[in-house]
């Protein structure tokens, strides 16, 4: 019986936004599983971090400080990443992120911003890819990183939320325009996640002593809220996006897996205050 490998020894991956939060997780979890990695990030002292890091795992590191929502440059960085290490196995779409505000309030700038940064960002680094997976004969990986705002309502994150949406669809319809090269689509789909843009560290290193915590009330309203009664872990991206790069999915494609204790399964159930699932109005 195969009994399969997580190993991506020999692999090279890129991932976009990959010097903070569950982008530089699911670097490090990359490269500590033998893969080779250009990190993309538009704080240029977040790319250096992560790849001194995924150097101490003995794998080699392509810094690529750049602006996601730049489709050229980000091209310019698949190209880079293909070049330096001969192929190209892994393509990790995350660059993402979003402000709350109704869409009443939003102005075209506003949401064509959302759409740059979560959506055609996507697009620009996929299409980049995908003739160097195909050219190289093995297959690839392609993961998007996508949020369980895709899959329901999300008031004041209407933009992100769409995005999000055509993500989750690009990644099947993807799956199955790729099957035929062995290139494989799916997509992770967290709910609250700690990262630094979750703790406001949006601009220079990341910086752990700089975070928000967080209140005794939002502490409270996740344990209602999320069934496992924290929030994710970055790593715990990471760990589903080395299973999706490796031969142990071999199988799987064009599929979207909540990250998320729970959330997506609860379905609108919270606890009450002695930790009794109910569902509202009666919450
Ligand atoms: N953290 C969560 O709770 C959560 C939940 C659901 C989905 N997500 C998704 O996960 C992904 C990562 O989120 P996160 O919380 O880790 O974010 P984060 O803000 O903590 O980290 C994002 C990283 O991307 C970089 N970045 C931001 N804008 C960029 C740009 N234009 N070009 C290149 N790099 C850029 C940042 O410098 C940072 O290092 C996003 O797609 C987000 O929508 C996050």
């Amino acid at each position: 019986m195969d009994t399969g490998t997580l190993s991506l020894d020999g692999q090279a991956a890129l991932v976009t936004g990959g010097g903070g939060g569950i982008g530089r997780a699911i670097a490090l979890c990359l490269a500590a599983h033998g893969a080779d990695v250009c990190v993309v990030d538009i704080v240029p002292e977040r790319c250096d971090e992560v790849a001194a890091r995924v150097a101490e795992y003995g794998r080699t590191a392509l810094p690529f400080p750049a602006d996601a929502m730049q489709a050229d440059t980000l091209r310019d960085a698949v190209e880079a990443a293909a070049k330096t290490f001969g192929r190209l196995d892994i393509l990790v779409n995350n660059a993402g992120g979003v402000s709350r505000r109704d869409f009443a309030a939003l102005q075209e700038k506003n949401w064509r911003r959302h759409i740059d940064l979560n959506l055609v960002s996507n697009l620009a680094a996929t299409s980049a890819a995908i003739p160097h997976m195909i050219a190289g004969g093995r297959g690839g990986a392609i993961i998007n990183v996508t949020s369980i705002e895709a899959s329901r309502a999300a008031p004041g994150y209407a933009v992100y939320a769409a995005c999000k949406a055509g993500i989750n669809n690009l990644t099947r319809t993807l799956a199955v325009e790729l099957a035929e090269h062995d290139i494989r689509v799916n997509a992770i789909a967290p709910d609250f996640t700690v990262t630094p843009g979750t703790r406001g560290n949006f601009t220079g290193p990341v910086d752990e002593s700089k975070w928000h915590q967080p209140s005794a009330a939002q502490v409270e309203a996740i344990r209602k809220r999320i069934p496992a009664g924290r929030p994710g872990i970055d790593a715990e991206c990471g760990h589903l996006a080395v299973f999706l790069a490796s031969a142990m999915s071999s199988y799987i494609t064009g599929t979207v897996v909540p990250v998320d204790g729970g959330t997506w399964a609860s379905g609108g159930w919270v606890r009450d205050s002695t930790g009794k699932w109910i569902l509202p109005p009666e919450a």
